[in-house]
């Protein structure tokens, strides 16, 4: 193709390193083994996951850049035995890479334990419930209750605003919410604050989200991957029974989202998972919280004809023909 030798590109080779048409400078690399051609700039993650390998992530997002914040992803070189985070680290030529080594294996254990040491024994009353990815890491690595001394949360619950409610002391600060809202949302409403176990994600001058530039699109609420964000408008309704995905009824946009649905009723909203949405990872404050409608007692189910001030129910059909004539 027109893609010039040495130009980092981020995406994946196929196996015999054809792209868009063309044969580039293409990087040889193994992980557990296999043989994988990428890219120049493909991360280790990508590489990875090119061969079905699963390797776990927190402050990771497809949609996001980058940051290696949690190390959770960590894997071995196994040729000079460094320990790298691959969702950073770009495969380089010849490399040989383990992904649940015995070492590998320790440090992420240790990692979790550290994580878990500093996040309340809340999981019963968490609204993020099944959905948390931490807890989900934690149970896969076989991390259940933790030797370490547990260190105290004092954030207070802020729930003052009308659609999110922010309990910090669940915050692994994995950044996603504030790099979601600086480079998905373009707001810049919110930054790191303070250091050390002070640490959090906070508006300008640690001021509450409503006194903030933030438009509660609620974009930092589906990318926090533990129950540090949650939306106010459905606390607590239960975890989903399932997904379906749909578009939003709001405006003409047609942002894809997806509602999870438990007992027949809306539990959850997220934008849509699916690859090429219009709206990738994100919603607006509508689309997001605002979906009571659907459940509305008085919410119109079929289409209506007036007639001199009368409102008559009628099939599609009727209504469709009406319009047409
Ligand atoms: Fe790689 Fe967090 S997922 S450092």
């Amino acid at each position: 193709g027109g893609i010039p030798p040495g130009v980092p590109i981020s995406g994946l080779l196929t196996r015999d390193g054809v792209h868009g048409g063309g044969v580039l400078e293409e990087i040889h690399l193994t992980i557990n083994g296999q043989s994988v051609h990428c890219a120049p700039g493909t991360t280790i993650l990508d590489a990875a996951r090119s061969l079905g390998i699963a390797i776990p992530t927190l402050c990771h997002h497809p949609d996001l850049k980058p940051e290696g914040a949690c190390r959770i992803c960590l894997v071995e070189e196994e040729t000079a035995g460094r320990i790298l985070a691959s969702c950073v680290t770009p495969a380089a030529p010849d490399m040989a890479i383990l992904t649940h080594s015995p070492t590998v294996l320790r440090h992420r254990t240790n990692i979790v334990r550290l994580m878990m040491a500093n996040h309340p024994e809340s999981c019963v009353v968490c609204d993020q419930g099944n959905r948390c990815t931490l807890r989900a890491v934690a149970a896969d690595l076989g991390v259940g209750a933790i030797d370490l001394y547990p260190m105290k949360q004092a954030f207070l619950l802020e729930e003052a605003n009308p659609f999110i409610v922010r309990d910090l002391s669940k915050c692994i600060l994995c950044g996603r919410c504030i790099r979601a809202d600086r480079e998905l949302v373009v707001v810049g409403a919110i930054d790191y604050h303070y250091r050390g176990f002070d640490a959090r994600p906070a508006a300008v001058r640690g001021k509450p989200l409503e006194k903030s530039p933030c438009t509660f699109c609620g974009t930092c609420v589906s990318m926090c991957p533990t129950g540090a964000l949650r939306a106010k408008t459905l606390g607590y309704a239960g975890t989903p029974e399932r997904w379906s995905e749909t578009v939003c009824g709001f405006c003409g946009a047609g942002c894809s989202l997806r509602l999870g649905v438990s007992g027949g009723r809306v539990v959850d909203v997220e934008p849509s998972k699916r690859a090429g949405t219009v709206n990738r990872a994100t919603l607006c404050v509508r689309g997001h919280f605002e979906h009571d409608y659907l459940q509305a007692s008085d919410r119109l189910t079929s289409p209506a004809l007036a007639r001199e001030g009368v409102r008559t129910q009628v099939p599609w059909g009727k209504a469709v023909s009406f319009v047409v004539q």
